[in-house]
């Protein structure tokens, strides 16, 4: 069965109550169980991971080869600074769609620049939490074309 992982990073733990005018009041754990209802409509499985930590992120993505064929990878910040992401993601060689849920190329000018945008498959950017089904989606018909 296909596997995928849905990655967050720093400060997404606190979606809900974090800048709700940006990134609205939706939880990560309702962001996670939308991600699981997407998954089970697609007959796929899925596991769900946050951290605040850029090693963490490093590690899941690693740990990812054995255990997933794709990610969806939210980095928040490290977006925008981390060559050990990218790295990581090319080391691992598994697709990625990279997710936001802001429009990072309409805010400040240092969100505009993504390292993961150069090793992902795709981005998806701007859409809210409606993104990540979208991603899950469009990971799935990936994998399976
Ligand atoms: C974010 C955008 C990043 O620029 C920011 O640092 C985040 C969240 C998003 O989902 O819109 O933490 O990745």
């Amino acid at each position: 069965m296909t596997s995928l992982l849905v990655l967050n990073g720093p400060n997404l733990n606190l979606l809900g109550t974090r800048q709700p005018e940006i990134y609205g009041s939706v939880t990560l754990a309702e962001i996670e169980a939308l991600c699981a209802e997407t998954a089970a409509e697609l007959g796929v499985s899925i596991e769900c991971a946050q951290s605040n930590h850029e090693g963490a992120l490093v590690d899941a993505i690693h740990a990812a080869r054995a255990r997933h064929d794709g990610i969806v990878l939210n980095a928040g910040a490290y977006t925008h600074t981390s060559i050990a992401l990218m790295d990581a993601i090319s080391s691992v060689g598994l697709p990625v769609i990279e997710l936001h849920l802001s429009n990072i190329h309409a805010r400040e000018d240092f969100r505009a620049r993504s390292y993961i945008a150069r090793v992902a498959l795709a981005q998806i950017c701007g859409l809210g939490p409606a993104g990540y089904p979208l991603a899950i989606r469009a990971l799935v018909q990936h994998l399976e074309s």
